[in-house]
Order: C-alpha cells, then sequence, then structure tokens
C-alpha cells in the first residue's frame, strides 16, 4: 500500500534535473507541479473561508524548504475577516447542533472519503510545504481519515449516565451538550493531522470549527479547506461549519481572547502555550493545549537492542527531529551504552538523505531557515556543556535547510541543553546505572509528553506504566516514543499542558456535562 503511494508520489513530484524555463518563479505555475492545481492551489489564494472564500490581511508566500523556492501566495485574514467569520460560525453552529449527531457523523464520514481521493495529492502537497518525507504526508492524511472513521462511530455512542437519585420519583441524568464555537490553532509540523484530530471530534460533538493553521503551510491549510467545504457545502449545510482564517499572532491573540470561542485547542510551542492558556483563563475559558515535550527512550541491559536501534532511529530522526513526540534523550544501561552507541551511528550513516518526496529517502529538511540556526545554536551549547558530537552536527552543503541527523554523547543527564527542546534532531545519548535513577530522569524535565522503556523484564514494565514509572502522557514499552494512535487519548503533563485529543474519551472536552 505505501509502496503503491511511493510510485505514484514519483510520477506526482518533481525529479531533480535541469530548472525548467518558466513565466513565474512560482512554483505552482511551474508544469512539473502542475498536480497542485487538482487540489485547487492558484498563484493567489484567498486564505479566508466561512461559506465564501476571501482574505483582505496580509498576502504570505510559503516557501519549499527542500529548496527555498516560493511555492504560491496566500492572503491571510485581517480583523474584519476575523470578526465576520466568528459572527458566521455561531450562525452556522445554530445549524449544526439541529442536525442528529449521526447525520453529522455521516457528513464526517463524507470528508474522510474526500480525503481518500485526494490523499496523494495532499500527502505530496505536506512534503512539498512542510518538508517531511512522503510516506509521512501521505500519513498524515491517513490519520485524519482515520479519526473520521472513528468519529462517525462516536456521533452514535456518546451517552451519559443515568444515575440513581437519592430522591423518591426523580430522574438524575448527565447530558452530553456541545460547546458552540471551537477554535483550533495548529503548529506547522502536523499541518494535516492534528486538524483533523480536532475538528473530526469537535464536528461529531455539536460544535462549528474555526481554524488558524501555521502560516508558513497557509497553502496545506487552504487544500484541506477546499476538501471539506466541498462535502459541506453539497450537503447543503453552512460552510461556516468548518471556518479557516489564515493568520499570524494577530489572529492567534485575537482567538484566544474571544468569549465567543468555547475551547481553544493550541498545538505549538510551550512559550506560545503558555500566553494563550493564560489569556484563554483570564476569560475562564477553556482551552486543550499539546505543547512541547522532551522525550527519553530508556534501555536496559535486558532489552531486544534489535528494536532499540531501528526505533531510536525512527523516533530521534524521523520527521527531521521535528514532532513533539521525537526521542531527545537516550538513557543507554552502562554495560551496553557502547554497543548500542557503535550501531546507532552505524544507522545513522546509512540514512538515505534527500529530497522528501523521493520514495527512496528517509530524511529531509528542517521547515525553516531559523530552524537551521536553532539546530547550530544547541550544537554548540552541547560541546559547552561537555558534549561530544559522534554523529553529524553541521549543516548540510545542498539548497534547502538541510542539516546532518546528530548523536552527542558524554552530557550529564541535567545539563541545561539536554533539559531544552530544540525542534531539530539532536539526540542526547546519557548512560545510567540503575532503574530508580533512570525512571527520576525521565521525569525531571519540565515536558510530560511521550517516553519509552525497552526491557523484557515484566516486573519492570509495570512499575513504568505505575505511579512511580514514567510521568508522561505517553508511556511505551518497547517501541518509540513518537507515532501516535488515534484511538488512544493523545497528550502530555506539565509544561506539555494536561490537552488530551483524538481518541478514547477526549470528546468529552468538546463538550459540556449538563447534570
Ligand atoms: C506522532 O508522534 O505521530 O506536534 C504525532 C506533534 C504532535 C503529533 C505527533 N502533535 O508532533
Amino acid at each position: 500500500m505505501l509502496g503503491l503511494c511511493r510510485s505514484a508520489a514519483a510520477a506526482l513530484l518533481p525529479r531533480a534535473g535541469p530548472p525548467v524555463a518558466a513565466m513565474s518563479t512560482l512554483l505552482v505555475s511551474q508544469p512539473r507541479y502542475s498536480w497542485l492545481r487538482e487540489l485547487g492551489l492558484e498563484e493567489e489564494n484567498p486564505g479566508v473561508y466561512n461559506g465564501r472564500w476571501g482574505g483582505r490581511g496580509q498576502v504570505v508566500t510559503t516557501y519549499c524548504p527542500a529548496n527555498n523556492e516560493p511555492i504560491a501566495r496566500v492572503q491571510q485574514a485581517s480583523l474584519e475577516d476575523y470578526e465576520e467569520t466568528v459572527k458566521k460560525a455561531k450562525e452556522a453552529w445554530k445549524v449544526w447542533v439541529d442536525i442528529p449527531a449521526p447525520k453529522r457523523g455521516e457528513i464526517v464520514r463524507q470528508i474522510g472519503d474526500a480525503l481518500r481521493q485526494k490523499i496523494k495529492a495532499l500527502g505530496s502537497l505536506v512534503s512539498l510545504e512542510m518538508g517531511k518525507i512522503f510516506v509521512e504526508g501521505v500519513g498524515e492524511v491517513q490519520e485524519y481519515i482515520d479519526v473520521c472513521d472513528y468519529a462517525v462511530g462516536l456521533s452514535r455512542m456518546i451517552g451519559g449516565p443515568v444515575l440513581p437519585s437519592e430522591r423518591p420519583g426523580h430522574v438524575l441524568i448527565e447530558q452530553w451538550n456541545p460547546l458552540g464555537l471551537v477554535g483550533i490553532i495548529t503548529a506547522f509540523n502536523f499541518p494535516v493531522a492534528v486538524y483533523g484530530w480536532n475538528s473530526a471530534i469537535a464536528m461529531i460533538c455539536g460544535n462549528a470549527c474555526l481554524w488558524k493553521g501555521a502560516p508558513t503551510t497557509s497553502l496545506v491549510s487552504v487544500a484541506v479547506t477546499k476538501i471539506v467545504a466541498e462535502v459541506l457545502e453539497d450537503n447543503k449545510v453552512p460552510g461556516a461549519i468548518c471556518s479557516l482564517v489564515c493568520g499570524g499572532a494577530d489572529i492567534g491573540t485575537a482567538m484566544a481572547r474571544d468569549e465567543r470561542i468555547d475551547l481553544l485547542s493550541f498545538t505549538g510551542s510551550t512559550k506560545v502555550g503558555k500566553e494563550v492558556a493564560l489569556t484563554v483563563q483570564e476569560r475562564f475559558g477553556r482551552s486543550l493545549l499539546e505543547l512541547g515535550g522532551n522525550n527519553a527512550i530508556i534501555v536496559f541491559e535486558d532489552a531486544d537492542l534489535n528494536l532499540v536501534v531501528p526505533s531510536t532511529l525512527f523516533a530521534a530522526v524521523g520527521t527531521a527531529g521535528q514532532r513533539c513526540t521525537t526521542a531527545r534523550r537516550l538513557f543507554l544501561h552502562e554495560s551496553i551504552h557502547d554497543e548500542v552507541v557503535t550501531k546507532l551511528a552505524k544507522a545513522y550513516a546509512q540514512v538515505r538523505i534527500g529530497d522528501p518526496w523521493d520514495s527512496d529517502i528517509l530524511y529531509g529538511p528542517l521547515h525553516t531557515k531559523e530552524a537551521v540556526k536553532m539546530f547550530l545554536d544547541a550544537v554548540e551549547q552541547a560541546k559547552q556543556q561537555g558534549g561530544s558530537v559522534i554523529c553529524g552536527g553541521k549543516v548540510i552543503n545542498r539548497p534547502g535547510n538541510y542539516v546532518e541527523p546528530t548523536i552527542v554523547i558524554g552530557l550529564p543527564h541535567n545539563a541545561p541543553i539536554v533539559h531544552t527542546e530544540t525542534f531539530a534532531p539532536i539526540l542526547y545519548v546519557l548512560k545510567f546505572k540503575e532503574e530508580k535513577e533512570v525512571f527520576a530522569w525521565n521525569n525531571e524535565v519540565k515536558q510530560g509528553l511521550s517516553s519509552s522503556v525497552f526491557t523484557t523484564d515484566l516486573g519492570r514494565i509495570f512499575r513504568w506504566l505505575g505511579p512511580k514509572g514514567s510521568d508522561c502522557g505517553i508511556v511505551n514499552v518497547n517501541i518509540p516514543t513518537s507515532g501516535a494512535e488515534i484511538g488512544g487519548a493523545f497528550g502530555g503533563e506539565k509544561h506539555t499542558g494536561g490537552g488530551r485529543e483524538s481518541g478514547s474519551d477526549s470528546w468529552k472536552l468538546y463538550m459540556r456535562r449538563s447534570t
């Protein structure tokens, strides 16, 4: 299945070769990128949708991280556009909330099907604009499709208990009602899936959605919204049920302050997330936060090293280290430290680096030039704090924002740089002696998103899952830190923000309880 997608990608995406003379400098107008038209993208694209397309704000150009060439332009929302869109979304909600939940589910099912039709083109756009490899781009769209399927089932299952009343002749019911308007702010690194996780669940719960994606992935936001809007319009329901306001910090701040936004789901850095949380809290609003991670893999002496090496590689190097679930710390038992480091360094040397859309490539660029600076800065700090770079550490000499996947050894577990989330492929390898100490080290960072242990000791596995084990939201055994499943509740504790989205009972966050 993935193999098929890959070969299809080769047909869709540009191949290396001499540049074709073109009238426009924008990639969207070059013949080899004509597949972008399949997604409805043009040179200039309106970045606001509220039943109608528009946008009177700043025009942004988005760039391909693999070569820094401009793809196309998007006209973002002005504050007037924002105001108009919130009003239309609120009106649309009145229609949406009257539609029975299973019928809302049916519309979400159609959104999933519409995404299935466009999965290759949309996955390719993610690869082109975000910079992740094609299979990961397609994987993101697949997650949105999967969460649609999940939401369809859920639309027939949401219920509240009827509890025994202590008063004779009384009934005690807990009924779940929709919140109203759910604001969704997503990050550049998952420009499709995270919107899908939020919107599919929010919709079947009976909410309207207002989305602001990252400005640097505006074309993905526009392309996804076009697919969703067509389904809504075909069903003769207001398009503003899934409104879009492309924009920067001004729009984000307006959303955080806006009392009409009944829940604000925010995915991004801990720094910005804190500002969002405080602003929303000031108005006693509700927020759902998915912030930073500083995720560790712990490998005990009894672990199966054949699992450890590919898992660590996938978790540390996948998406070029730009997942909130990326493994950043690798704790190795002292008895196996040198062996694993040697094997890992060998595996790192074999990572195929290149254009993210090429089918045999495993590793693409960082998203922006700023990210390259942050990478170099972190490598420098790691060296200053006593670390030795045994793999990578440098910028790759080719167009685009490429850096070498990097391994640093020899730092203490509590070095400041080890406790800092740098959104880049840098893995700090650290030595430990015993379980108690390493579980404490896993938990000593501010963030609490994902964690993994590799061991065959059953008692240890249960200690890891229990009250004195990992304090993270995602607690893995013998699998890597990244690669969320939509069926579970996704999110983390402490500075990760405490939110939960996607599966399990996360739907409750998109509803209010009436007892
Ligand atoms: C994953 O690890 O597959 O921003 C999902 C992120 C998360 C999603 C990670 N919100 O990286």
